[in-house]
């Protein structure tokens, strides 16, 4: 076979394909259209405590009531792989025991740049997008391991 009997048998085989798809069409398919509208929006509304905005704002309410230690352990979860479930210490130090006051003075060093220990710069990256807050909320729970 040559090459352009190749290229011509390769083309009716996909038009085929193709005709043969186009024609098994399923008109009812509706593809990724969400489709739960009306009365099945309402179940899913009741099931799930509200629509979308209810809930992202139930969310965001609890967030704001929750303590800075609850809030501290959900961040430190960026450190449980260096420094422990327990801050027990691993790739980084110990840091239970630790009083919030030290947790504080360290991660604001951290977080300006500051070299403390001669691997700092594996806290760079960890302290720089850290806000007050959050360094607190830290600090907060951190001091309760
Ligand atoms: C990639 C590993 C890694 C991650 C992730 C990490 N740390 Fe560290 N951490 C270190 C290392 C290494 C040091 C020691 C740095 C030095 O030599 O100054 C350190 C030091 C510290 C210190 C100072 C401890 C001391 O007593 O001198 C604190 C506090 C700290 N980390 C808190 C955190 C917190 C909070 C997080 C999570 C938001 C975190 N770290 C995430 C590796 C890590």
């Amino acid at each position: 076979m040559n090459t352009t009997s190749a290229i011509v048998l390769f083309l009716l085989v996909i038009s085929g394909l193709i005709w043969a798809g186009v024609q098994s069409n399923d008109p009812s398919w509706s593809g990724n259209t969400n489709q739960c509208k009306g009365e099945c929006y309402d179940n899913w509304k009741a099931e799930n405590g509200g629509g979308i905005a209810e809930i992202e704002r139930s969310k965001q309410a609890a967030l704001a009531a929750a303590s800075p230690s609850a809030l501290g352990e959900a961040y430190y979860g960026q450190c449980v792989a260096c420094h422990g479930g327990n801050g027990e210490g691993g790739i980084g130090p110990k840091l239970q025991g630790q009083p919030d006051s030290d947790i504080v003075m360290k991660l604001n060093a951290y977080r300006a740049g500051e070299e403390r220990g001669a691997q700092s710069a594996m806290m760079w990256p960890v302290a720089k997008s850290m806000a007050d807050a959050d360094i607190n909320n830290l600090a907060a729970y951190i001091s309760t391991l």
